[in-house]
């Protein structure tokens, strides 16, 4: 079912993984009918690339943090933490917004990867987290029921989703 040496985690961007990273975002943009061109300064300087992608920078207008989810050296999915939200992010993206490369889709990571970005908000500070998805996004929609969240209206097409983080 699963063929990684180690269970994968979640880590700070690192060039440990370039080549299954570049081969898993390419295959993403494909499948998702999304553009590839961010993908080029990735391919010319990764280490620039992921230099610029460590620590909190801002982002939608606020702080926020990008994790990837790797086994070894291979990269697996990403997720982005971001620290607060704006009136817009409450309507739609929220806290957290992630993504798993087609390859290991369907089996099981993406539901554990958002539970590794939840301790990492608890570890933030943050006592509840906002999640959104779009309606028709029943795979994400069922990462986020997973992992306790509790339905929160539709805003333009949005399904919102509070998760509570206890202390513990
Ligand atoms: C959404 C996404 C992150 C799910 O990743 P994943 O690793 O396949 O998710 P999981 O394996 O944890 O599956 C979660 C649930 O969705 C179901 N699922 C996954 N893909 C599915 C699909 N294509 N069709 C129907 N159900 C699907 C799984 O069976 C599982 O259901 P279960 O909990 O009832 O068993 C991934 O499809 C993706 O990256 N999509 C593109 C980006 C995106 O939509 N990001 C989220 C934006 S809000």
């Amino acid at each position: 079912m699963n063929d990684l040496a180690q269970p994968p985690h979640l880590i700070s961007p690192t060039t440990d993984v370039r080549e299954s990273f570049l081969a898993g975002e390419w295959a993403s943009c494909i499948e998702d009918d999304t553009p590839t061109g961010w993908l080029e300064p990735a391919q010319d300087d990764f280490a620039a690339f992921v230099a610029e992608r460590r620590g909190v920078r801002e982002r939608w207008g606020v702080p926020c943090t990008t994790f990837w989810y790797v086994s070894g050296e291979q990269y697996i999915g990403t997720l982005i933490v971001r620290h607060a939200l704006t009136p817009e992010l409450a309507e739609a993206g929220g806290h957290i917004g992630y993504h798993v490369v087609p390859a290991w889709r369907r089996r099981g990571h993406a539901t554990r990867m958002l539970a590794g970005g939840l301790a990492e908000c608890r570890r933030l500070g943050l006592d509840r987290v906002l999640l959104t998805c779009a309606a028709d996004n029943e795979p994400s929609r069922r990462v986020i029921v997973a992992n306790g969240g509790v339905p929160a209206g539709r805003v333009r097409g949005e399904d919102r989703f509070w998760i509570a983080l206890d202390s513990a």
